[in-house]
């Protein structure tokens, strides 16, 4: 069937003879450009004027008969079924509960990852706990230990945050010697940002009384690895948050269903899924995931502990691996940015290997401790190049370069990567990792 109009590209190009001079080297344009209406994008297919489009027609397969009718509970359309997680198993078949899976960062758009598609990292599976029999106990260093049901946790006032969580381990493949050619998500997935809405921490802590000497809290999940981590209490009482609901709905079983620990900012290791107890004290607990686990191997061979808050972060999710550019021409260069600091304040790319940067538009909505999106009009001129972006948050901390990532910690670090990453792109559109 032959189209009466032009098809669009799969990638938008410049049409007209106006196009804006770039602002950085590699054919970066003025974040501005597109928005003040000063490029024809040419998305879109002309429709010659008087000409009835084909696809207006009744002859529609879905104009000719009903569609399907409303369900219960809904889900992604069909044709979307190549967007999941790529799940890994730490150990193999040894510990098969150990293991996670990475959210498609390169599939999506927006800052809400939805809910079945929200990274996770569990250490000993998913348990599948009952709400109405599941408990959680607050205790130790209180004046009055308490133990609340989730109906309970239900009854009191809640707040709602936008937060992303991140695995300390995420982005661990960039720090191989070669760089891993897998997803953007392959890579950095370990990542999502969601709504969040629970009972702020502090206001059980208040009805159960801290002692003047609990300075820590021991948050610890009823899964079968017993996961527990040493919080201190200065967090608790400032924006943690005993989660419910995730997006709208009841967390996820994978989430922590049915509450689990929140802590905006810092390492996803600390926010304790399916949370059964709280247990205030003097000091931190040492445990398995604080000391053997999720600390920072230093060049003089020590370790570092307690690394809570996630670095300024940023990555190109559109264009990333995977992609294959239709030409020379326009693109819109989208990627998301985050910091365990809180808000970011600024995205720059460069489209030449780090010797010029210009400046992204970031979207006004973008709340602290969440994914803010970036995005900067580009035209690709066929030839080689190298696309990075570099983020600053409202601390003015800057995403360091991966050699200077590497310069701070020893051979063996794994941990807390959030180092610039590079893509190339080749002669012929084709996106790869890039050291
Ligand atoms: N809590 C419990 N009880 N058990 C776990 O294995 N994994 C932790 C943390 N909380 C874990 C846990 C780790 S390492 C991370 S990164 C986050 O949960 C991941 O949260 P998510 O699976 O909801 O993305
Ligand atoms: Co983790």
């Amino acid at each position: 069937m032959s189209s009466s109009v032009d098809e669009p590209r799969a990638l938008t190009r410049f049409r007209n003879a106006s196009d804006p001079t770039p602002v950085a080297g590699g054919g970066l344009l003025s974040r501005r450009a597109v928005l003040k209406g000063a490029v024809t994008l040419g998305a879109a297919a002309a429709l010659p004027a008087g000409a009835a489009d084909e696809h207006l027609g009744a002859a529609q397969p879905s104009r000719r008969t009903p569609g399907l009718p409303p369900t219960g509970y809904g889900k992604p359309s069909r044709f979307e079924d190549a967007v999941t997680r790529t799940t890994y198993h730490r150990y193999g078949a040894i510990a098969l509960g150990n293991g996670g899976s990475f959210t498609p960062l390169q599939q999506l758009r927006g800052t809400i990852t939805p809910n079945g598609l929200h990274f996770e990292r569990h250490h000993h599976g998913v348990p599948e706990i009952d709400p109405a029999k599941h408990r959680l106990v607050v205790h130790g260093l209180v004046k009055r230990p308490l133990r609340f049901s989730i109906e309970a946790l239900g009854r009191y006032p809640m707040t709602t945050a936008m937060a992303f969580i991140e695995c300390a381990g995420n982005s661990y493949p960039n720090t191989n010697d070669q760089p891993p050619q897998v997803t953007c998500g392959e890579i950095h997935g370990l990542v999502s940002c969601s709504e969040w809405t629970g009972v702020p921490l502090s206001l059980l802590l208040e009805e159960a009384g801290v002692q003047p000497d609990a300075k820590w809290i021991v948050a610890e999940g009823a899964d079968a690895v017993s996961m527990h981590r040493s919080i201190p209490i200065e967090k608790a009482l400032d924006d943690a948050i005993v989660a419910l609901y995730q997006n709208g709905e009841r967390l996820r079983p994978e989430q922590g269903y049915p509450v689990r620990l929140l802590l905006p900012g810092w390492e996803g290791n600390m926010s304790v899924k399916w949370l059964h107890r709280l247990e205030l004290v003097t000091a931190p607990v040492q445990a398995r995931d604080e000391t053997s686990h999720y600390t920072d191997a230093l060049p003089d061979g020590r370790a570092l502990q307690f690394t809570f808050e996630m670095g300024v972060k940023s990555v190109i999710t559109q264009p990333s691996p995977g992609w294959m550019l239709q030409g020379p021409g326009y693109y819109d260069i989208s990627g998301l940015a985050w910091s365990g600091a809180g808000r970011i304040a600024r995205v720059d790319v460069s489209a030449d290997g780090g010797r010029t940067w210009a400046e992204t538009e970031l979207m006004e909505s973008a709340q602290p401790f969440a994914f803010t999106r970036f995005r900067l009009p580009w035209r690709w001129d066929g030839k080689p190049v190298r696309l990075m972006s570099r983020a600053m948050d409202e601390r003015e901390q800057i995403q360091p370069t991966r050699a200077e990532w590497l310069q701070r910690y020893g051979a063996k670090q794994r941990y807390h990567y959030h180092a610039i990453q590079a893509w190339q792109v080749d002669d012929m559109g084709e996106v790869s990792n890039a050291y």
